[in-house]
């Protein structure tokens, strides 16, 4: 486990640019956090990381926003809005999770069930205590347990 303070978006930022230097294609990461922690702004760092040059914002109405310029693709979802699983089928989420690019779930607590094996969480928290624009980033990798060994033994 990873925690990393910053005290400012641009901080945030950055911090999403190294995360795009050191990210291999078909990896996943979740984003959770209260709303107007960080998440965006983290992930416009990211693709900014990834080489991409173009406005990165929430994909409000869409789910997900796809962008082919950068190193890799990168798959935005924000399923804020989601109201059932069952809508990430029909947008096909599989290829996105399981394709070559470096995918990034905004509200991912929303869809744990069908979040892979293996995932990096990444959480945002606000401290007022510390200050209007700190922010507390907690990243961890996630590894699901297998059902049936849960099963047998536990
Ligand atoms: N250290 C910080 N890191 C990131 N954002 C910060 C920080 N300090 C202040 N902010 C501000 O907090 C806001 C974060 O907004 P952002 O849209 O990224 O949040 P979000 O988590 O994506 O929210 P939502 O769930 O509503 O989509 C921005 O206005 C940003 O300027
Ligand atoms: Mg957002």
């Amino acid at each position: 486990m990873q925690i990393i303070e910053t005290f400012s978006p641009e901080e945030t930022f950055r911090l999403g640019q190294e995360l795009a230097a050191k990210a291999h294609p078909g990896e996943l990461c979740t984003l959770v956090g209260d709303l107007g922690t960080g998440k965006t702004v983290l992930t416009q760092g990211i693709a900014k990381g990834l080489g991409i040059e173009g406005p990165v914002s929430s994909p409000t109405f869409t789910i997900v926003q796809v962008y082919e310029e950068g190193r890799m693709p990168f798959y935005h979802f924000d399923v804020y809005r989601i109201g059932d699983v069952e809508e990430m089928d029909e947008i096909g989420y599989e290829d996105y999770f399981y394709g070559q690019g470096l995918t990034i779930v905004e509200w991912a607590d929303l869809i744990q069930e069908i979040l892979p094996g293996r995932y990096r969480e990444i959480k945002i928290e606000k401290d007022m205590e510390k200050g209007f624009d700190y922010r507390k980033i907690t990243i961890n990798e996630v590894t699901k347990p297998v059902p049936e060994w849960n099963e047998r033994h536990g």
